[in-house]
């Protein structure tokens, strides 16, 4: 079953001012199934950010259509378009986003805090999440008490406390060193492979990238092309993804 079902996805920038027309994307098409974990990869420019920010609702395409979790999001009006980011949502930024006034266990609240929901059941929510990303012990510390890795953690709870239909993360392991990236990359795959989450990943990183089941290739706005995780391995995944991205940045 498709969760996200994007065709002939358009964004022009400037639009108004012919001189400085900007084509983000050019036509993109790109589908994805529930419990997929997949990767959008692209040299600096090719529309990632703009894609993401327009599956995210938080921008509009220009031209295109967007079905996502059963929903035409081009239709929604601006309040509908809100509720339905926090609810079937989830993101994880580069660099976490959490509160500094709130508690780790705060911060993960927050989403069904905004939905309404308080008390015990939430508290007990909050806790199983922490404790399935292995930061049970910190659920009670504030974002300067951690370090970066167990920051994006929390990060990754909060975006996945209420159920979403799918998670967008627009390079989760920038600010990571390798170690914390590693941490945050096996947690998405269980993530993926234990609780069926969908998750689709920007980064320019082929080592991330290698931890999901698909790659897709941006370039100029338009799907250059796509790569499913071989039986091979991560090791192997990893080799045809810098393959790729050879072919794809030699031919600029
Ligand atoms: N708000 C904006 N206004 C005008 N041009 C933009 C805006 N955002 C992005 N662009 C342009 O759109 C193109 C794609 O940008 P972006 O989606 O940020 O690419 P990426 O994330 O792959 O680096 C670039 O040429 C960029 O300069
Ligand atoms: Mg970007």
């Amino acid at each position: 079953m498709a969760i996200l079902q994007a065709s002939q996805l358009t964004k022009v920038y400037g639009a108004r001012h012919a001189s400085a027309v900007t084509r983000a994307l050019q036509g993109l098409d790109l589908d994805v199934e529930v419990g997929e974990f997949v990767s959008i990869m692209g040299p600096s420019g090719s529309g990632k950010t703009t894609l993401l920010n327009i599956l995210a609702g938080i921008d509009q395409p220009t031209s295109g259509r967007l079905y996502l979790d059963g929903r035409d999001l081009t239709s929604m009006k601006p309040a509908e378009l809100a509720l339905f980011r926090r609810r079937r949502l989830g993101f994880v930024f580069q660099d976490y986003n959490l509160l500094d006034s709130l508690t780790a266990a705060e911060n993960v609240a927050l989403p069904l805090a905004l939905d309404g929901q308080r008390g015990l059941a939430v508290r007990k929510r909050v806790l199983q999440v922490l404790s399935d990303l292995g930061m049970a012990e910190q659920a009670d510390k504030y974002p300067y008490e951690m370090s970066g890795g167990q920051q994006q953690r929390v990060a990754v709870a909060r975006a996945v406390v209420h159920h979403p239909a799918m998670v967008l993360a627009d390079e989760p392991t920038g600010n990571l060193d390798s170690t914390a990236a590693r941490a945050l990359l096996t947690t998405f795959q269980r993530l993926n492979h234990e609780h069926g989450t969908t998750l689709l990943m920007v980064t320019h990183d082929p080592f991330a990238a290698s931890y999901s089941r698909r790659v897709v290739f941006i370039k100029d706005g338009r799907v250059y092309s796509q790569l499913n995780a071989p039986p091979g391995g991560r090791d192997v995944f990893f080799q045809e993804i810098l393959n790729t991205l050879a072919v794809l940045e030699g031919q600029r």
